[in-house]
């Protein structure tokens, strides 16, 4: 059987990209990394994905503006497609996504959120966690659809909020469990497990303590 086509989507310094690359290098998983795209040619991590010998390509956003964010879409979808994409795993893609692209890939698109879904989707996570006053916070893997932040949820790791938090504190602790947990999900789902992971409640079996 052939291996799946991964292509991982990223705006800048593409940790967890290097995170899953890393982790798929080391364990041998059964996919391919196709592609690394990027909606930035400055993104710092299109120079990791090139060092590793993984092709790279720039979709720059900008010449389409808000309103024709669905011919851009068409542009992404026509990319992927040309390098005949089987999963789409969004690590840090600081774009909103149209239908136009979520209905070429319906359950085939997977997204690392930096908190625990369904609280505090959109953007500053951890300053709002912390204005809160929550007790815990983390992230999550969903698959994306149509929704803000709001498709089926594949796995959550949690982190105390400690006292002397702030949001720079916090973001690099949630980081770290985000390139045990993003690296995790994306091995399941390649490797068949998507049924499995949907069917169990969020994060049973990839929490971490
Ligand atoms: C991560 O915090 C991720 O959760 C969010 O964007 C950030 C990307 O960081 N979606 P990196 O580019 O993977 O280092």
């Amino acid at each position: 059987m052939t291996h799946p086509r991964v292509a991982i989507l990223i705006s800048g310094r593409g940790s967890n990209m290097t995170a899953i690359l890393d982790a798929a290098a080391r364990e041998d998983w059964p996919c391919t990394f196709a592609l690394v795209l990027s909606n930035n040619a400055d993104a710092r991590g299109l120079i990791t994905a090139a060092e590793r010998g993984i092709s790279t390509v720039v979709c720059d956003h900008r010449p389409y503006g808000r309103a024709r964010r669905p011919e851009y879409d068409a542009e992404l979808v026509r990319t992927l497609q040309e390098h005949a994409i089987d999963w789409i795993v969004l690590a840090g893609f600081m774009r909103i996504l149209s239908p136009v692209f979520t209905r070429a890939f319906p359950r085939r698109i997977l997204n690392i959120h930096p908190s625990l879904l369904p609280r505090f989707p959109g953007l500053r996570t951890h300053e709002r966690a912390l204005e809160a006053g929550v007790a815990d916070h983390g992230c999550s893997v969903h698959l994306v659809d149509e929704s803000l932040d709001g498709g089926p949820l594949l796995g959550q790791a949690r982190v105390p909020v400690l006292p002397a938090d702030t949001p720079e504190s916090l973001a690099a602790r949630v980081l770290v469990q985000e390139h045990i947990l993003y690296p995790a999900v994306v091995r399941a789902v390649v490797s068949g497990d998507l049924p499995r992971l949907l069917s169990e409640p969020a994060g049973a079996s990839l929490d971490q303590p």
